[in-house]
């Protein structure tokens, strides 16, 4: 039989690939902050035009590098801008980009062991600064997962699995009416009813109200229920509020309940002296989610659990079978497969740790720093322009405003501060958008893309500016 050997790649081949690859990507990245912060157009029209049926044989890769970068890549919300202030902003440093090469061109697995300790060691040492980072002790320990949503998941399903019997349905868990819908959706795959959800309404900041969190549980507890979790917010999506984790932390531990803090968007500010006042409190959550690739600026596809006593995580996910190998008794090193859902899959750990053993933490933290100070900036210009009303003050890196209308009726209002954002969007050069905050339409500006300076924000705010000088005319 002729073996077919078009799979392995000659060196020559692999490194034209790299190099034609490369060569798109510079042009492409140089180009960013000239690109539209949104090209949303006829996507529907694009996605069908690029329906395809399983080719038989292949095309010169010059042709899929083009359709790539002139056609694919290009449409849609420009999330790797310096205009991206919408929703929470990734980035997508480079470094990552790079390590994720190299993890998958060696392809060696990390999720047990003693198939590849190194690797394992440099995705457990990131785990580690991370737990030194939230201020965990000795005992924590954590993963790193796809993201925020599937880490909140699995902290809910580890605080399931400590605190509850096998039938499970009277637990109850607890989050603000900020909270970020992944958690309501992690309960929902943890098998628990929608209604086991309590989402307890929040003040003026949009921060937890813990009295009435108190009641809930008290009347629940009545009622037969088994309150367990209490979910608190460093960093609500919707105005980056950040719950009070240290009453939280009080409650919980009086009433036995487990917390967990989602701190997805909010935890990295934890470098930042701002944010270590902020999230005082955060190291005495049970289980905590970072997310790297919005405070760390990383590609898509990096999220973190981590837990105080790490043994939490092996009782919840520890099990295995006869054709494994053998996994590690030192509780120094981790066999990543026995401490969550995941068993082959990629490392991720590299990514994380090759831009921050390149730089040191100290850029990502000088980073965070300018993102708090350019919102406060923004708020500041913001409270200038005549009919703008600041609806939620930055407690991190999100303002949120309106066209205030005393004049309109809510639904009239709500619909000037629809077109108020699109009139923003469509000067192309930042990218804004809108959430509902007790039931009024605002706008808001994230920060937190490590391209976003002055310059384009200061471009961000004349736009913001001239658009309501518009709508007043
Ligand atoms: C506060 C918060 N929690 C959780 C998530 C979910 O994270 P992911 O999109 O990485 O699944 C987000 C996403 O923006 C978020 O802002």
């Amino acid at each position: 039989m002729t073996p077919d050997t078009t799979l392995e790649l000659s060196s020559e081949d692999f490194r034209a690939l790299v190099e034609a690859a490369t060569r798109r990507i510079v042009d492409y990245v140089e180009s960013l902050p000239r690109q539209p912060s949104a090209d949303t157009d006829f996507g529907p029209e694009l996605a069908r035009s690029l329906v395809e049926p399983l080719p038989e044989s292949g095309r010169p890769y010059g042709e899929l590098l083009d359709l790539l970068f002139e056609r694919v890549v290009p449409k849609g919300f420009n999330t790797a801008g310096p205009g991206y202030l919408a929703y929470i902003p990734g980035g997508g440093i480079l470094h990552s980009a790079v390590a994720n090469l190299i993890a998958d061109a060696v392809n060696r697995y990390v999720g047990v062991f003693a198939a590849a300790p190194g690797l394992a060691q440099i995705e457990a040492n990131v785990v580690r600064w991370f737990c030194n980072i939230v201020g965990y002790p000795a005992t924590a320990g954590g993963i790193l997962t796809s993201g925020g949503s599937l880490a909140n998941f699995s902290a809910l399903v580890t605080a399931r699995r400590e605190l509850l019997p096998d039938d499970f349905l009277s637990g109850v868990l607890y989050a603000s009416d900020q909270v970020h819908h992944s958690i309501a959706k992690a309960a929902i795959l943890a098998g628990f009813p929608e209604e086991n959800v309590r989402l307890v309404p929040s003040d003026a900041d949009f921060r937890i109200r813990t009295d009435l969190l108190a009641e809930a549980v008290a009347a629940d507890r009545l009622g037969g229920r088994r309150p367990f979790l209490v979910v608190g917010s460093a960093g609500t999506t919707n105005t980056g509020a950040v719950d009070d984790l240290d009453g939280l932390a009080d409650f919980c531990a009086a009433e036995d309940l487990w917390l967990h803090v989602d701190a997805a968007y909010g935890g990295f500010f934890l470098l930042t002296a701002e944010g270590r006042r902020r999230l005082a409190g955060i190291s005495r959550a049970d289980s905590v989610v970072l997310d790297p690739h919005k405070g760390l600026f990383l590609p898509y596809g990096t999220g973190s659990l981590l837990v105080r006593d790490r043994d939490t995580l092996r009782r919840a996910h520890a099990l295995s079978a006869d054709y494994m190998p053998p996994m590690q008794d030192d509780p120094d090193l981790v066999d990543f497969n026995l401490i969550s859902p995941e068993l082959s899959r990629d490392w991720r750990g590299l990514r994380v740790w090759l831009p921050i053993a390149m730089h040191g933490i100290g850029p990502f933290r000088r980073n965070l720093e300018e993102k708090l100070e350019l919102t406060q900036w923004a708020t500041g210009e913001l409270a200038t322009i005549p009919g703008i009303e600041i609806v939620a003050e930055p407690q991190l890196s999100i303002v949120a405003f309106r066209l205030a209308r005393p004049d309109l009726d809510a639904e009239a209002e709500n619909a000037l501060n629809r077109a108020f954002l699109a009139a923003i969007n469509d000067r192309k050069r930042v990218y804004l958008t809108g959430t509902m905050l007790g039931g009024k339409f605002a706008l808001r500006i994230c920060v937190l893309s490590f391209r976003t300076h002055f310059d384009r924000m200061r471009e961000g705010l004349d736009d913001v500016r001239s658009a309501a000088d518009d709508l007043r005319k």
